[in-house]
């Protein structure tokens, strides 16, 4: 598994904590940064995370900002990507298990580093359930893209 990674300045603090965790984990990640705590726009590093996790590039894409909500509205607007925005790790699971979400989306002003790594552990070791009804509401999420996406 090759995880896509990104952030803003908002998210800064939360990356070292997941870079180290991955790697602890002996999981391969690619870094699409912000590196810095300067001021950046989180779309730009929702997009490269996301086009990553689209191309086929990165299975899974993590997105850390200040609130999580500005990366996944961003996220979501990529045809392909269906980015779950948790703080908990039941919300989490449940995102990879109904939802088959590719990108997680989390706000590092919402949530600690220990609540953080819980949710981020549920979210890459819970596979989609496969389900009838959940592949075919799934399905339908494509078919609203394959509608109104170019
Ligand atoms: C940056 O201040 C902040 O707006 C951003 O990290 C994020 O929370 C946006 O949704």
């Amino acid at each position: 598994m090759k995880i896509a990674i990104g952030c803003d300045h908002g998210g800064i603090n939360l990356k070292p904590v997941l870079t180290k965790y991955l790697e602890g984990k002996g999981i391969e990640y690619k870094d699409f940064g912000t590196y810095g705590t300067e001021s950046v726009d989180y779309n730009d590093y929702a997009v490269a995370v996301s086009e990553a996790v689209v191309s086929g590039e990165c299975d899974l894409g993590i997105l850390i900002c200040g609130t999580g909500i500005g990366m996944s509205i961003m996220a979501n607007k990529i045809k392909g990507i269906r980015c779950g925005h948790c703080h908990d790790v039941f919300s989490a699971k449940m995102t990879r298990e109904h939802n088959d979400a590719n990108v997680l989306a989390l706000g590092e002003r919402v949530v600690g580093p220990g609540l953080f790594l819980e949710i981020v552990e549920a979210f890459i070791s819970t596979p989609f359930c496969g389900q009838e009804r959940h592949a075919r509401r799934v399905a339908k999420i494509k078919d609203l893209e394959n509608k109104n996406f170019k």
